[in-house]
């Protein structure tokens, strides 16, 4: 049975979001309903999301936000003085969530006891709510759940999508009760013409892309798609309406293809 910790489900992404228009499209989305934002150190939209938060004038604990803690700091010292600077960017005294972003940096591997303990000390600060993780791979969870001990992490975001199923892993953070939030949900736009996707779309009225983020919604998993366009950013809001029979899940589950789109040369190997 899969969780959400408390994570809305269906969360807004911010990569590219930056300046004025990623502000503009940032506050259309909390105004079309998404209680959810999706941020980093490393997207330069920590800054656009809280003043999107300001402007769309709703209280602070309506929205969840999450950001990602950057490579180099997560060097031994430097994890909470950066969550700090963080807060401050955002204009928030905590966040929701707080990941760390990669469980290696192009500088090489980061040991986790270096910053770990660290991520938790924030949470006992109380400059986060929840801690979690991104990109880390079945051994690397365990690695984890090692040093903090079980029941710590509210969530692991990795690349999943219709065209890459990433089951296994999934499989793992559902037996530990770690919440699975999917990036590049939409697989970046190439879920069009898929016959199988297409084919549930045309059942259920809806776009393909819609079908991409329901079939994960319906497995009870989060999904944070982005968009720099108002049509799609509704389009993909609706998306979580939609239910899927057992025979569309199914006939959505053969689409696979392994098909990753994210593979910097840090990146782990997936399960
Ligand atoms: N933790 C990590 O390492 C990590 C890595 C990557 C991403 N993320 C997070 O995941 C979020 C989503 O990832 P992503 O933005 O790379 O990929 P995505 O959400 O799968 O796809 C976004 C792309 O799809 C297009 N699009 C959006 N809605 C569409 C629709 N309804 N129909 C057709 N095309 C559509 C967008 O173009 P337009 O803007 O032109 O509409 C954009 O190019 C990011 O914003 C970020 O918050 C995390």
């Amino acid at each position: 049975m899969a969780v959400t910790n408390g994570i809305p489900p269906l969360g807004f992404g911010t990569f590219g979001r930056t300046g004025s228009d990623g502000i503009d499209a940032l506050l259309f989305a909390l105004e079309t309903g998404y209680r959810h934002l999706d941020t980093a150190q490393s997207y330069g939209t920590e800054r656009e999301c809280g003043e999107a938060l300001r402007r769309s004038g709703l209280p602070r604990d309506e929205v969840f936000l999450t950001t990602k803690i950057a490579g180099d700091n997560c060097r031994r010292g430097r994890l909470i003085e950066s969550l700090r600077r963080s807060n401050d960017t955002i204009g928030v005294d905590a966040v929701d969530l707080t990941l760390i972003h990669w469980p290696v940096s192009p500088a090489g591997k980061l040991p986790m006891d270096e910053y770990l303990p660290e991520l938790a000390e924030a949470r006992n600060q109380g400059l986060t709510r929840l801690i979690g993780v991104s990109n880390f791979t079945i051994a690397h969870l365990d690695e984890a759940t090692a040093l903090l001990g079980p029941g710590q992490l509210a969530t692991n975001q990795f690349e999943r999508h219709p065209l890459l199923r990433n089951q296994a892993l999934v499989d793992a953070c559902v037996a530990r009760g770690i919440a699975v939030t999917c990036y590049l949900p939409l697989a970046r736009g190439r879920c069009a013409g898929i016959p199988v996707i297409e084919s549930v779309a045309r059942a259920h009225e809806a776009t393909p892309h819609q079908i991409a983020l329901a079939l994960s919604l319906n497995e009870g998993h989060i999904v944070i798609p982005t968009s720099g366009h108002r049509a799609r950013i509704a389009e993909n809001h609706a998306a979580a309406a939609i239910t899927l029979t057992p025979a569309d899940l199914a006939q959505l589950r053969t689409a696979d293809r392994h098909a990753r789109q994210i593979d910097p040369s840090w990146s782990p190997a997936w399960d």
